[in-house]
């Protein structure tokens, strides 16, 4: 029996590709959107996430979704954020209960906690107050928000993975220059079978919010303890697993 459709948006993105190969790796029938094309996937869509039309069209069929596709970061909120992280995750909400999927994982931030570091201090616990960096932050929180509306609302059942770093490849001096770097840093490997944990789950979660990184190298910033016990997931790398080949290490290692 041919496995149930999982639609990726942002499939063609840093986090996107580690997503959609691990997807595949594992069997699954793996459907791609975006708005360049999509490297590697024959069933891939290329639209744009602010067309309600074209995401209603991709969603068609999907049993889960896992919604990447946004502005990965501060960015001018009338141009970027606006358009591409809260009108289209208003869009991709209703594609994905129209379609009648069951399970939605959204990408949130480890940002979304970003004043906690100053208050309490690490590790942030996903029960900790939000306390967004900034725009693109507060966009997150905008989508963890609607994300359980529609899960108390229409019985969609929602998991937000709040991640930690996975460097997009004009990242490489930010994420060299920043200390915290080899703590916070996600590994596409680790990456990938998270995100193929959080659309697996029990289907009884309604709604979570969960941390995801690789294993930390010294501080512990982000705990994983929930999401060890919804998902059943730990991560298996460590910086610099995964980094692409020839990137300065943080702090000049
Ligand atoms: N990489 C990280 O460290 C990190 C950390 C925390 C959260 N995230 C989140 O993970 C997701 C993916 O991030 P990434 O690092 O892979 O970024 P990326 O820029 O590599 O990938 C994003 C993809 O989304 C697509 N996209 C953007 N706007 C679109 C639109 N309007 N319509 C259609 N497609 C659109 C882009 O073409 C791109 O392929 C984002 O939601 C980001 O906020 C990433």
């Amino acid at each position: 029996m041919p496995s149930e459709l999982i639609l990726v948006t942002g499939s063609a993105g840093r986090v996107g590709q580690a997503v959609v190969n691990e997807l595949l790796a594992r069997g699954e029938r793996v459907r791609g959107f975006d708005r360049v094309p999509t490297p590697g996937l024959l069933d891939a869509h290329v639209g744009n996430l602010t067309d309600a039309e074209a995401v209603r069209r991709a969603a068609e069929g999907a049993h889960a979704v896992v919604h990447l596709a946004a502005t990965p970061d501060d960015a001018d909120f009338m141009s970027d954020i606006l358009p591409n992280n809260i009108v289209g995750i208003h869009h991709l909400m209703e594609a994905t209960r129209l379609a009648g999927a069951k399970r939605l994982v959204l990408a949130s931030s480890g940002q979304v906690n970003w004043w906690q570091r100053e208050r309490g201090g690490p590790p942030i616990r996903p029960s900790d107050p939000l306390t967004p960096r900034y725009w693109y932050a507060a966009a997150k929180v905008f989508a963890e928000s609607i994300g359980q509306s529609y899960a108390e609302l229409h019985g969609l059942s929602v998991i937000a993975g709040r991640l930690g770093w996975c460097p997009r490849p004009d990242q490489e001096r930010e994420f060299a220059g920043l200390a915290c770097a080899k703590d916070v840093y996600f590994s596409p490997g680790d990456v990938g079978r998270f995100f193929h944990a959080a659309v697996k789950a029990p289907l009884s979660i309604r709604f979570a919010a969960v941390n995801a990184t690789s294993r930390p190298l010294s501080v512990t910033h982000f705990d994983l303890s929930l999401t060890k016990e919804l998902l059943g997931w730990e991560p298996r790398d460590q910086w610099p697993t995964g980094l692409p080949a020839g990137w300065c290490r943080p702090n000049g290692n």
